[in-house]
Parts: C-alpha cells; sequence; structure tokens
C-alpha cells in the first residue's frame, strides 16, 4: 500500500516510522514532509490545500492519505479528496469545524450534552467586561479560530482578561481568529488527552496520553503546544468508564446525527474534575506530542488501522504491554519567535528504545540546523514508565544547541492520578 503522511512535524514524523514498519504499507510519502523523515520516505513539494493534495493523488494514486495537521483538514481537504476517490483518515469540512471553531464546537457539546465548563460568547472588551462577573477568577478566555496552539488565555485577574481582552479585539493580535471568543469557567482537575478512532457512528478507544502544556517544569512559564508527554496514562477504571459513557459516546452519536463524513481521530481535551469529566476542547486530528507516545505502543500495523478508519469500519487494536516517553527539545525563545539557523551539535543516532523524531529541524550541507520552535522530540520506549522517561532523558542528552530548552520533570507529575 502506497500511503501519504500530510504535514512536516514531530506527529507526522511519528506516523512515518510508524507506517514504515507496517507489514501492509509498501511507500511511504509525505507531503511536505521533512529531510529528518529519512530516505525511506519520499517527499514531495507543499502546499497543504486540497488543490496541491488532489493534483499529487491524481500523479501517484495513493492508497491511503493520512492528514496530520488541523488546518488542511479546516480547509476542505479530506472532502476534496474523497471527490476524487481517496480513502483518507481525517473528517471532512464540516466536522473539523469542532476545532476550527471553538464555539460551534461548544454548541455541539451543549446540543449533545457533553459536559464542559460553562460559557458566553463574546465579541468586544466591552462585553468581556459585561459578562465578567458572572465567572469567577481564574478566567478562561478563548479565541475562537485556529491559533495555532495561542488562542488560550488563563488570566488569574480581572486586570489579566481585560489585557487579553483587549489584545484580542482591540489589537487583533490574532486576526480573525480572534474576532469572536469565548468567556469561560476555569475548572480545576487533573487534564488527560483521550483519543478515538471513529467512523462517525462507531469508535475505539486508544490508551490515554499526559502532556506538559507549559514550557517551564512544575507548570510554570507559558502554555507550548506540549514540552512533552507520556502514555499510557492511567486512571481508576471507573473515571475512564465515566469519559466513555458522559463525553465519547454522546460525542460519536453526535458526530452522526450531525451527518458528517467523520472518518479518524477525535483528540478530546479532558479535565478531570471533582465533578466528573469536563471536556476542554475537540481536536480534529491527533496530538502533537501525544501522536509521539502513542503509535509505538500499537502491537500491530498502523497502516492496516488507519486504512479501516478511512474505510469505514472501526478496527480492533491490540497494546503492547509497554510506556512510552516523549522529552521535547526546544529553540532559543520558543513559544515566542523561535531563533533558527543554529547548528545541533552531537548525535541524532537512534536505536530500537530510543530515538528521535524531527519536529523542526533542517539538514544543512554542514549537518542539521534548527528550523523551528520544538525541534526534536527525544523517544524513550520501557517495559515500566520510569524506564521509559529514563531512556527519553538519555536521549535528549545526546544533542546540544546554544538556548536549548526542555522540561526535566516529564511525566514525573505526583501523584500520578490513579
Ligand atoms: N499537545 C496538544 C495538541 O496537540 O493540541
Amino acid at each position: 500500500m502506497k500511503v501519504l503522511v500530510v504535514g512536516k512535524g514531530g506527529r507526522e514524523h511519528a506516523f512515518t516510522r510508524a507506517l514504515l514498519s507496517s507489514p501492509s504499507v509498501s511507500q511511504v510519502y509525505a507531503l511536505p514532509g521533512s529531510a529528518g523523515m529519512g530516505e525511506s520516505v519520499r517527499l514531495l513539494a507543499g502546499p497543504e490545500t486540497p488543490e496541491r493534495l488532489a493534483e499529487a493523488h491524481t500523479e501517484h494514486a495513493f492508497d491511503l492519505v493520512v492528514v496530520g495537521p488541523e488546518v488542511p483538514l479546516v480547509n476542505g481537504v479530506a472532502d476534496r479528496l474523497r471527490e476524487d476517490g481517496a480513502l483518507v483518515f481525517g473528517p471532512d469540512q464540516q466536522g473539523a469545524q469542532l476545532e476550527g471553531s471553538k464555539i460551534f464546537s461548544k454548541e455541539f457539546m451543549e446540543k449533545y450534552n457533553v459536559p464542559t465548563a460553562r460559557f458566553q460568547v463574546v465579541t468586544s472588551l466591552e462585553q468581556v467586561k459585561e459578562f465578567a462577573p458572572q465567572f469567577e477568577p481564574p478566567y478562561v478566555l478563548k479565541a475562537d479560530g485556529l491559533a495555532g496552539g495561542k488562542g488560550v488565555f488563563i488570566c488569574r485577574t480581572l486586570d489579566e482578561l481585560l489585557e487579553a481582552a483587549d489584545q484580542l479585539f482591540n489589537d487583533k493580535i490574532l486576526g480573525e481568529a480572534g474576532a469572536r471568543a469565548l468567556l469561560e469557567q476555569f475548572q480545576p482537575g487533573y487534564e488527560l488527552s483521550f483519543f478515538v478512532l471513529t467512523n462517525g457512528t462507531d469508535f475505539v478507544s486508544l490508551p490515554m496520553a499526559q502532556d506538559h502544556k507549559r514550557l517551564q517544569d512544575n507548570d510554570e512559564g507559558p502554555n507550548t503546544g506540549g514540552m512533552g508527554t507520556v502514555a499510557p496514562m492511567t486512571i481508576a477504571p471507573e473515571n475512564h468508564q465515566a469519559i466513555i459513557d458522559q463525553v465519547v459516546n454522546p460525542t460519536v452519536q453526535g458526530l452522526a446525527s450531525e451527518g458528517f463524513v467523520y472518518r479518524g481521530v477525535v483528540f478530546i481535551g479532558i479535565m478531570m474534575t471533582d465533578e466528573g469529566p469536563q471536556v476542554l476542547e475537540y481536536n480534529v486530528r491527533f496530538g502533537d506530542p501525544e501522536t509521539q507516545v502513542l503509535l509505538p505502543l500499537l502491537d500491530g500495523d498502523w497502516g492496516e488501522a488507519l486504512k479501516a478508519i478511512a474505510s469505514g469500519e472501526v478496527p480492533s487494536l491490540n497494546w503492547k504491554d509497554a510506556h512510552a516517553a516523549c522529552v521535547v527539545l526546544a529553540a532559543q525563545n520558543y513559544p515566542g519567535t523561535p531563533v533558527k539557523g543554529v547548528a545541533i551539535e552531537g548525535s541524532l543516532a537512534d536505536s530500537e528504545n530510543q530515538y528521535f523524531l524531527h519536529a523542526g529541524t533542517e539538514k544543512s550541507s554542514e549537518g542539521w540546523l534548527v528550523n523551528g520552535g520544538r525541534v526534536l522530540n527525544a523517544i524513550g520506549m520501557g517495559d515500566s514508565l520510569a524506564q521509559a522517561i529514563e531512556r527519553a532523558y538519555e536521549q535528549s542528552k545526546k544533542v546540544k544547541w546554544p538556548g536549548l530548552q526542555k522540561r526535566t520533570d516529564i511525566g514525573k507529575k505526583s501523584p500520578q492520578p490513579k
């Protein structure tokens, strides 16, 4: 089978690696991909638009297209490719609105009784001032549109909230994506990343993963796309069942009732609170860096599993009795404007249980260079969580560059929720 992966980051490198080791897959392509994916992956020039992907499909006749990031899905690549008869892992444009518009997604949750924090739609600083007294600090302000991980403001005080609203609505720091927003009640608890593969009517759930979104240890510093992950994350069986009953079942029923062509993954950001699971957000693609720790846990063939979903079937999946950890190595100044073009010193050599995935690198005649905010993902696999973490950190020490940033406490949150 010839499989195309759309995208170029660490998540997509995790996909190409998993597909290269799938017996069902004979050739892996990536558009645009990255040199870090290795010479076995055939790179096709971007952009990740419906037109370019349709053209690439006409030329190469892929047996399966796996769409990594959300933007091409929100722009309708799955619809366009399906019109041409392609098998696509990823929802249609309507279904992708669950991530493309935070307001659409909240209205969907309300309609299908999926538990989530109470909210108010706001479109100006004046409205935020008007509605803020109905919420308690800390406040959450979320831009409606796609903002590349920069659209959520957690504000400890009213002053912080008003400043964020001023930036969003008056300074327009996120442009059209921030023209409307949600003012939402913050909910304390512990966060987890829950994934289901679905054909739009049935689903199979994956192991849970734990992300670390803040830049610095002890969950301090600015929010990022994710500085590291571990999987599987274990919680009490009754809590897992509550997520299935209260969140996943109504969500998948909603997908079916709305008539979306939803053949892909729903990545549900969940806050486990004293009142049970509350949905923070839906994503219509795999998480980054969650994918990096989930894919290596499958005891099976990812090519077959993704193709089954794209064909409208739900595969049964078996998981290894193993753990995975990912430590993100980020560029100087990330999550602000990263310092690029710096040489990566050291060895990128890998082994089965310890390896790098490339998130933002570039190959030059002199070697590898930093070319993004999140640069490399150090992955460790082990029989225990502790071993996986130890191996990921051991791997992370094999490279360096000026200003390299990484957390030293990935997977060490204590106590691990049970
Ligand atoms: N790691 C969070 C995300 O992919 O959105």
